[in-house]
Parts: C-alpha cells; sequence; structure tokens
C-alpha cells in the first residue's frame, strides 16, 4: 500500500511530536512513523519518571556542539516559557526542582499525554510498531502519478494534501513494504542511547545516504569507568556521593558524584562526561571552597573561604569554565591557596591523624575521609605536608579507562553536522524538503531538561516551515 502526507516525521520521540504537532496546526496532513509500539518512551522513563521537561536557563552555552551557536535560534524562536504555557494549559501541576529544572509533581506520563492530545487535535496520523527500511527519491512527475492512488487509499478523513509537485517526493519503505509518499521528511530518530529502548542509527545513515556528513556519535551523560588499579581503591564504597567539582577539557561542575560498582557517576560526572575524551584526565575538588587543613596550619586564617564546611557551602554551581566564578563554588588551584607567614600569630592546633581525620570528616561522607586518610597517609605535619595534602584533596586527578556506553549514556553527543542544517528551519541546505532535529542533530544538552528543550525547540521550528 501507498500513503501520501504533506509531511511525514520519522520518530514520535519528543522532537518528533512536537514537530508534527507544529506542522499540523497550521494545517498540513501529518503522518508520523514510529518503529516501536509506544510513542514517546524515552518521556515516560525520563527525570525517573517525573520528566524534566524543561529549564528555565536554557542558553545555547548549555548545549555543545562542533557549532556553539547554533542552537541559538531555535531556542530563542521557541522557549521554555512557550513549552510551559502547554504543560499549563493542559493543567499539568510542575515544581523547580533546582537551577530551573522544571519537573511533573505526578508522572512524566502526563507530558506524553499531553503531545499526543495535541497530535489528536492538529489531526497528526502516528503510527507505532511500523520500521522504515529505506528511504528512496522519486522525481517529482512519477510521485504526482501515485498520489491519487494514495488519496484513495487513506480515505476521506485525509485533510486535503497540500503537495507542491515542484518537489521530489521521498518515499520510504516499511519492513512491511508499505510506502509512504511525502515532499517533506523530517527525521527525528534520536541518538544510539539505551538501544532497548527503539534507538538506531537510522538517522545518522539518512544523512550519509544524502550526502551529509555526520559527527561521530559518542555516548554522553554518562557514568566514568576506573581503570582496575584506581577502582580497587574506591568501589567496594559503591552508593556513597559526595559534593564535588569535575573538571575536564576546561568545563566545570559543582554537582554530586557517585561511587558504583565500576567507578563514578552521579550528575558531576555524567555533566563531564559529556566534554570527555578517550584518554583525557579528569579533575575532582573533593572539597570545593573549603580549605581542609586550613586549622591545622599555623596561625593562618582564610577568611575569604567559607568555615562551616563543604556541605554548607553554597551548592548553586554549573559549569563555568575553568569554574572560576562565583556559579562555579570556589574550587581553586594550589598557586591561589594563600601562603603561610612566619610573622602571623601561630595557633595552638593538634597535628596528628585524628585532627586529619576529624577535618576531612568534616566535608567528606565519613567512609571517603576514612579512605582518603587510607591511600594518602600524612606522614609528616609539617605546614608543606599539609599544604601537599590540601592540594591533593583538591585536584584529584584519574583517566577514566572508558564510559559505561551507549547502553547506559543518558544521550549521544554529535550527530547531524550543524553546518548542513539551516539553523531557523532544520532543513538540509543541500537537500530541499529534508529536515533532522532532536537528538539526531550534533547539539547536545547538559543534564537538566536541556536536550527536551532542544527537542521541543528544533522540532517547533520545522514543524513551522515544512
Ligand atoms: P527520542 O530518542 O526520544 O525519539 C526517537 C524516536 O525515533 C524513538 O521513539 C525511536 O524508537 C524512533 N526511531 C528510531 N529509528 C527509527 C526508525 N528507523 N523508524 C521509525 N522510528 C525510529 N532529557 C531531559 O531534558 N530531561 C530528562 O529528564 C531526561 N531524562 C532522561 C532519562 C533517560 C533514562 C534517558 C535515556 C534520557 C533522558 N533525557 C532527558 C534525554 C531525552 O530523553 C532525549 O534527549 C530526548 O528524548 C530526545 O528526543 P528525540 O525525539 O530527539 O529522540
Amino acid at each position: 500500500m501507498r500513503y501520501r502526507s504533506d509531511v511525514l516525521v520519522l520518530g514520535a520521540g519528543a522532537a518528533g511530536l512536537m514537530c508534527a504537532i507544529a506542522a499540523g496546526r497550521r494545517g498540513c496532513s501529518v503522518t508520523v512513523l514510529e518503529r516501536s509500539q509506544r510513542a514517546g518512551q524515552k518521556i515516560l522513563i525520563s527525570g525517573g519518571g517525573r520528566c524534566n521537561f524543561t529549564n528555565l536557563e536554557c542558553r545555547a552555552e548549555n548545549y555543545l556542539s562542533a557549532n556553539p551557536h547554533f542552537a541559538k535560534s531555535a531556542l530563542a524562536r521557541y522557549a521554555p516559557q512557550d513549552f510551559l504555557a502547554m504543560v499549563e494549559r493542559h493543567g499539568i501541576r510542575w515544581h523547580e526542582k533546582k537551577l530551573g529544572q522544571l519537573f511533573c509533581d505526578r508522572s512524566a506520563q502526563e507530558i506524553l499525554g499531553m503531545l499526543e492530545a495535541e497530535c489528536v487535535k492538529a489531526g497528526v496520523r502516528v503510527k507505532t510498531g511500523v520500521e522504515v527500511r529505506e528511504v528512496r527519491r522519486e522525481g517529482a512527475a512519477c510521485a504526482e502519478e501515485s498520489t491519487r492512488e494514495c488519496e484513495a487509499a487513506m480515505g476521506s478523513s485525509t485533510p486535503r494534501l497540500r503537495r507542491s509537485g515542484r518537489n521530489d517526493t521521498f518515499c520510504l519503505v516499511t519492513a512491511g513494504g508499505d510506502e509512504y509518499l511525502s515532499e517533506k521528511l523530517v527525521v527525528a530518530t534520536g541518538g544510539l542511547s539505551i538501544p532497548k529502548m527503539g534507538a538506531t542509527a537510522f538517522g545518522y545513515e539518512l544523512a550519509r545516504q544524502f550526502g551529509l556528513s555526520v559527527v561521530e556519535p559518542r555516548p554522553a551523560l554518562v557514568a566514568l569507568l576506573l581503570a582496575s588499579d584506581v577502582a580497587r581503591r574506591w568501589c567496594d564504597l559503591a552508593g556513597v556521593s559526595a559534593e564535588v567539582v569535575a573538571s575536564c577539557a576546561g568545563r566545570s561542575f559543582r554537582e554530586k558524584l557517585l561511587i558504583t560498582h565500576h567507578g563514578f557517576s552521579g550528575p558531576a560526572i555524567l555533566q563531564i562526561s559529556s566534554y570527555w575524551q578517550p584518554g583525557e584526565q579528569v579533575k575532582i575538588d573533593w572539597a570545593p571552597g573549603v580549605r581542609v587543613f586550613g586549622e591545622m596550619m599555623d596561625g593562618v586564617e582564610f577568611p575569604h573561604l567559607p568555615k562551616e564546611g563543604r556541605y554548607g557551602a553554597p551548592s548553586r554551581t554549573m559549569g563555568t569554565k575553568g569554574c572560576s566564578t562565583a556559579d562555579a563554588g570556589a574550587s581553586f588551584a594550589h598557586n591561589d591557596i594563600p601562603k603561610i607567614h612566619d610573622d602571623i600569630p601561630k595557633m595552638k592546633m593538634r597535628r596528628d591523624e585524628k585532627s586529619a581525620l576529624a577535618a576531612l570528616r568534616a566535608v567528606l561522607p565519613a567512609r571517603v575521609a576514612e579512605r582518603w586518610l587510607e591511600l594518602y597517609p600524612m606522614r609528616r605535619w609539617t605546614n608543606a605536608a599539609l599544604e601537599e595534602a590540601e592540594r591533593g584533596l583538591h585536584e584529584f586527578e584519574f583517566v577514566p579507562a572508558g564510559t559505561e556506553g551507549f547502553g547506559k549514556a543518558e544521550v549521544t553527543a554529535g550527530g547531524v553536522d550543524t553546518n548542513e542544517l539551516s539553523s531557523k528551519t532544520m532543513e538540509a541546505k543541500r537537500v530541499p524538503g529534508l529536515y533532522f532535529v532532536g537528538e539526531v542533530v550534533d547539539v547536545t544538552g547538559w543534564l537538566g531538561g536541556y536536550n527536551f528543550q532542544w527537542a521541543w525547540a528544533s522540532g517547533w521550528c520545522a514543524g513551522e516551515a515544512v
């Protein structure tokens, strides 16, 4: 059987559904083809089942891309407030968790339900369980011929097609042998993360088939694995977490680090994993903004550093280059640590293992504090030795053995090269009628609702343009 629509959307995830809604509202006949039995599966599992559906602080700086400016236009044209307005129209209750991250009060199901209801209202046809195997292009005349046949097959409920007859037609062939035709094809097939949920490389293959370049996809927002010798020192503490600053490639994130059975995870590590390249070093500041052994050193005061310890220190920190701003917490390099002056009156502080453990425990979970002293025992109690210990805590370095891979990654970095696409419409510059939206594009958000906002914004822009 052959079917025809004004717009075909491949993939019924966040970006595909949003694109279909926008196009359907404009009066286009839209068909969405989804290979899984259910639309929007990632929406359902997102945000621990509560869907962190946007971030109020969303800016292009919160995204990784070979072209850091590419996302600006779409993010400005469809803002977090636009999505929030839809959420509120549907009576979905939400709350801000932290740093502008918006979650459903009840369930992610409500977001999917809202998108499905909007699809129905906009006359969008969503077909699940349809796997597209092949995409061909047909000349305008040939496609026009077949259209009459398609319209008859689709019945009288089909909105009148708005084909221009000028462009070539995309013909999508399904595993079942059906053919879907349209002059506009929007590819919203997502990335490679979580293959169990239907992730495929189809979008990338399609881009290459049409001569578009693809930035090599890699797992992002993913736990890092430790080399076996480092893992032996830490991984028996699996389940313990601490607030740290994780840094790599000039980026820093102050968030929680979670020790796992194979390495490090938690928001700080997931964020930094997106910037990490194999072989590169990751740096951890285990006590950001706190001079842990300061009071053990002779007569030194550090009035510019919080005395109350790390858990009492300000926690609002997201990645900023070099981690040098207030937002990024008071992570500092060894050179910035104040020097000891002999002329300052000496305070009587004990310098022994018990005091060192107490100082560490004031800023770290007890098990991490104990482990730290086991691994890095203090052999001498001179100021120089204390300085060295302080530096070690703030500049712990390791080279990850790898990541937990696409099977566990929350998103895929890389994707269809943004140089190939219009930043306003998401249309391929060299292939009229072909659009790419959402995660399949080389735009990857930080943790915290940014990836959905990109999916909504890019999907909406394409839906307005098709
Ligand atoms: P998405 O992957 O959602 O959809 C692509 C669709 O295309 C899939 O349904 C797939 O089956 C279909 N498809 C693929 N190949 C096909 C083919 N050949 N034929 C037909 N269909 C095909 N982000 C965020 O902002 N806040 C959050 O709380 C979370 N939480 C979260 C948790 C977990 C566990 C994961 C894995 C991810 C998140 N994310 C997130 C990331 C977010 O889910 C992701 O960025 C968006 O879903 C991307 O939307 P897309 O529509 O681009 O792809």
